[in-house]
């Protein structure tokens, strides 16, 4: 079974004729009157994670606790549950939307089926509700056909962030040394430059008081930061504008909503040296510790 769900998942990730629906819907969602401001809203920075997971819960909830009424008869609560479903696609859709839109190539396939299985499920859930008041059979029928796209469309959800990560902290699985390590690179006031702490790439500035690096693989999809632009002691990601302040690695703006990995400075006569300081660097899948 897996196997065979493996295949599926790699067909879809290749499939050209999903950039069709792809540009389409890309098209749609461009002429919505959305600013960077509510992309990041929508996107989760202001809450430290990607709101589309929690969202997801209301209809899935709704639906399958409205399977469970119609088992015991309870029609009118099951109609009630189904209608509350299809009106919660609503917020659910726009944050999935939101994070659909900075994704690219298989990940941008697989998004875009996700979404139309998701549609034809509200479809159907829609039209078992207006069905159900005088063909309560037929309308039931309908639920199962929206419960069957609504358990592919959860695995097509599960497959981009599980599989292919989509929505998780690109640093999160980051290699780092805590013990003091140099990084070998020459930096000016005011400028970016892009350097590694072993396996982990870095991005360093140097303000008025101090030299400052940060992870160099932007939190939110992964672009290089050292390529970005500094500004008030910020680096904006070169891909989908993100900001980070280059002292705490915190983000000012989104659509990222990870922090990036900070680490402490201090020079030498031999140059700059780095090391992970901060909690999350404890993490025991995030950090190399060095052997006692
Ligand atoms: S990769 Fe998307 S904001 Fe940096």
């Amino acid at each position: 079974m897996a196997v065979s769900l493996n295949t599926l998942a790699g067909r879809l990730e290749a499939s050209k004729g999903l950039d069709v629906l792809a540009d389409k819907v890309q098209g749609a969602l461009s002429r919505l009157p959305l600013n960077a401001g509510m992309r990041s809203t929508l996107s989760g920075t202001w809450l430290g994670h990607p709101v589309h997971p929690l969202l997801v819960a209301t209809p899935i909830g709704a639906w399958t606790s409205a399977a469970l009424l119609d088992l015991f008869g309870e029609r009118r609560a099951a109609r009630t549950l189904i209608g509350a479903g299809v009106v919660s696609v609503l917020p659910a859709a726009l944050t999935g939307a939101s994070d659909w839109l900075d994704t690219s190539g298989s990940e941008r396939r697989i998004g875009a089926a996700h979404f139309a299985s998701n549609m034809a499920a509200a479809a159907a859930y829609g039209g078992s509700w207006a069905l159900r008041r005088r063909y309560y059979r037929s309308g039931v029928a309908l639920s199962m056909v929206g419960a069957g796209a609504a358990i592919f469309s959860g695995w097509l959800g599960g497959h981009l962030a599980y599989a292919m990560g989509v929505g998780v902290d690109t640093n999160a699985f980051n290699v780092a040394d805590i013990d003091w390590t140099p990084i070998n690179v020459k930096v000016s006031q005011d400028t970016l430059v892009g350097a590694s702490a072993g396996a982990s790439p870095l991005v360093v500035t140097r303000s008025s008081s101090s030299v400052h690096a940060i992870g160099g693989r932007c939190s939110h999809r992964g672009a290089p930061l050292s390529e970005g632009k500094l500004a008030d002691n910020c680096v904006t990601c070169p891909w989908h504008a993100s900001r980070f302040d280059m002292a705490t690695g915190q983000v000012v703006a989104g659509p990222a909503v990870a922090p990036q990995p900070v680490y402490e400075t201090r020079e030498r006569d031999a140059g700059i040296e780095v090391r992970r300081h901060e909690e999350r660097a404890l993490r025991t899948n995030s950090v190399q510790v060095t052997p006692a």
